[in-house]
């Protein structure tokens, strides 16, 4: 595979632990940490779940969007997506040429308990969370593993032990120097 850009995005279904991963991840690399649903909410000054039911999901996917396109100017970066970034191919062509693109996976029943863990979930505001989780999961599973570099499945695994297969995964796929990780990162 030719070479990519710099950064390290992730990708991945709600639940999947992105964000806590792409901490993990920009400790470890000490690269900056860019999370889309944080800019997104700070665009708004209010939460992602008051954005949707303020502005409709229509409204923060269009914010998402935005967000995405002011990640040219960012250098190299740990770049954290909302599990809804692959819906839209504005969003892929942007986020392409960032980097390694890493999809956070994981078996479903995993995936969805995390995910409602919180109880914040927009999308999963529903009578029957676990059916539309099933079916978000469906759909987008063919967006994420046609536009990922890499794969990881989370369902056994920490935080960190995430952050370091992923570290040696994008070592091998890219070891030259300019890849996203510096020869010092643990
Ligand atoms: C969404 C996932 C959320 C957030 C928003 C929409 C989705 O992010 O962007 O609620 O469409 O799956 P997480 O994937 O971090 O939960």
């Amino acid at each position: 595979m030719k070479s990519r850009g710099k950064s390290i995005v992730l990708i991945g279904m709600m639940g999947a632990g992105k964000s806590s991963v792409g901490r993990c991840l920009a400790q470890r690399t000490r690269l900056a940490l860019v999370d889309i649903d944080d800019i997104v909410a700070s665009r708004f000054g209010i939460s992602i779940p008051e954005i949707f039911s303020k502005h409709g999901e229509q409204g923060f996917r269009d914010a998402e969007t935005e967000a995405l396109r002011t990640l040219t100017a960012t250098g190299q970066a740990i770049i954290v997506t909302g599990g809804g970034i692959v819906l839209h191919d504005e969003n892929i062509d942007i986020l392409n040429p960032l980097g390694v693109i890493v999809w956070l996976d994981g078996n479903a029943e995993m995936l969805f308990k995390r995910a409602s863990r919180s109880g914040n979930r927009p999308l999963l505001q529903s009578e029957n969370p676990r059916k539309a989780f099933a079916q978000i999961l469906q759909t987008r599973l063919p967006l994420y593993a046609k536009i990922a570099h890499l794969r990881v499945d989370t369902s056994v695994l920490t935080d960190e032990e995430v952050a370091v297969a992923i570290l040696s995964k994008v070592r091998r796929l890219n070891p030259q120097p300019g890849s996203p990780i510096p020869a010092t990162a643990p």
